[in-house]
């Protein structure tokens, strides 16, 4: 076969697409949303649990996007599109392109809206106003913030218009260098603020929570109501914990996927994938590590809900020498990572219209961003004047994150884990791997029969059939 270029270029080398792929995958679900759902669901268990998932679905579902993107070198619905007519599938699996688009344009439309509080939060930083600030001060700031629908509105818009400036531009012109240092330094940051939590006095209290399972936990909700605990039964924590495992790793929406079309063809597959998914993982848990003490030393609340990085770190920015440049720094930082992974949310539509609509990628920026703005409203508005308007019992946004995270993406996984596995032939996929005979065949028995079997089993228990 005659090798295939993409014609939206290709990245420089292995290590830009590890880069790349790496800054897709580390964002606000490391450091905003992996701590307050293991808030939400108990702790340890709910960590393992994810950390599974990580290892059986999510890494080989990476390697498959990446060696479908590899050779199909197109958007993702051309991909899925050409591939399923070589292997002789049918050309409806060019849904799984689709459903991608639809996913990561609905997932950036809130996204755009969590990275407009940190930019806030880069200001007040900078400002001071962390300095000397304690648990209840930081809840009325948090508060504050998101009660106030215009604030929200501002930062939304300013975030959006920063991703369409890099999409336009072109991904790989956009943040390649920034990311090269802002990444690990976003990584140092986290440790300095693992060095505060281990002076509250709390951090084996943290480290607890983080790390010792306790099923009851998980499957049961707790509430301390004057005094009494009170509990329930969770909702689904498994498929929350399934559903975050794809959405830290940028997978079931085509983001890897496009990525990996950009991949140059000598580099290791497997070896990138590993090394992907280990990094988001230790930032996901040193995150963890550096926010659980901080809420036990101020007596907050592990549930909080998405707030809780935002109720959880002022304070330990408000006390620590120098708090104020490194809670500018931190915000900044954290922006950055937001940034690097809200491109890849809207890499595969800019993609397929430059391919199948003639457009020029700033053409379809200009396009992608405004639609998306005007549905990140919805979310906006969720945090005030519509925050008792309840589809499901969920506001908006929790219903928009619920059916993308735990909903669209493994639904998108598990049918790229069938189409590798079951429909692509088996030389198709080991001529791309170009991988030793023992790893290839790892994979595939995951990518053929565990990946598939995990995700249906946890569907199947979340609407109570398991
Ligand atoms: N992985 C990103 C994060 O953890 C979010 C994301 C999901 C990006 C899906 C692209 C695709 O913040």
């Amino acid at each position: 076969m005659a090798e295939r270029q993409s014609i939206h270029g290709q990245w420089s080398s292995r290590l830009i697409f590890i880069l790349a792929a790496t800054g897709s995958a580390v964002g606000l679900g490391n450091v905003w949303k992996f701590p307050y759902i293991t808030g939400e669901n108990g702790g340890g268990a709910f960590v393992i649990i994810y950390l599974l998932c990580i290892a059986v679905v999510g890494i080989p579902i990476m390697m498959a996007e990446v060696m479908l993107g590899r050779r199909g070198r197109q958007s993702p619905i051309n991909t899925m599109t050409t591939l399923s007519a070589e292997e002789g599938a049918s050309r409806e699996w060019s849904l799984v392109g689709w459903s991608g688009v639809l996913a990561g344009f609905l997932i950036l439309s809130y996204y755009s809206v969590i990275a407009g509080w940190a930019l806030a939060y880069v200001v007040r930083a900078a400002t001071g106003g962390f300095g000397g600030v304690d648990a209840s001060g930081v809840q009325s700031l948090f508060n504050d913030l998101v009660g106030d629908p215009e604030r929200l509105m501002a930062w939304h818009t300013l975030f959006m218009l920063m991703t369409m400036f890099v999409v336009a531009k072109g991904v790989k012109a956009g943040l390649e260098k920034a990311v090269t240092y802002l990444m690990p330094a976003l990584f140092i940051l986290l440790v300095v603020l693992v060095g505060y939590a281990m002076n509250t006095g709390f951090f084996t209290q943290g480290l607890d929570f983080l790390f010792t399972p306790d099923f009851y936990k998980l499957l049961h909700s707790c509430q301390v109501v004057d005094g009494v605990e009170q509990c329930e039964v969770s909702g689904s924590p498994i498929l929350v914990a399934m559903g975050h495992a794809f959405f830290t790793l940028s997978l079931g929406m085509g983001a890897i996927m496009v990525y990996g079309s950009y991949m140059p063809k000598k580099a290791s597959i497997a070896g990138s994938a590993i090394l992907i998914g280990l990094l988001d993982t230790l930032v996901a848990l040193v995150a963890g590590m550096a926010i659980f003490p901080i809420v036990f030393a101020n007596g907050l609340e592990p549930g909080a809900g998405p707030g809780l990085i935002f109720q959880t770190l002022p304070i330990a920015f408000g006390a620590m020498p120098g708090g104020q440049f490194f809670g500018t720094l931190f915000f900044v930082l954290l922006v950055f990572a937001a940034w690097s992974s809200a491109i890849s949310l809207i890499e595969p539509a800019v993609a397929w219209l430059v391919e199948n609509r003639n457009m020029t990628r700033i053409r379809a920026a200009v396009w992608l961003g405004l639609v998306t703005w005007v549905l990140g409203l919805g979310t906006v508005f969720s945090f005030n004047i519509w925050s008792d308007v309840k589809f499901f019992d969920k506001t908006f946004f929790d219903l928009l994150d619920y059916l993308t995270a735990n909903i669209m993406l493994p639904l998108g996984g598990l049918l790229i884990a069938i189409f590798s596995g079951w429909l692509m032939k088996k030389e198709s996929s080991r001529d791309e791997f170009a991988m030793r005979p023992a790893g290839y065949s790892i994979w595939w028995t995951l990518i053929r029969y565990i990946s598939p079997l995990a995700v249906i089993v946890v569907f199947l228990n979340a609407i109570g059939i398991l």
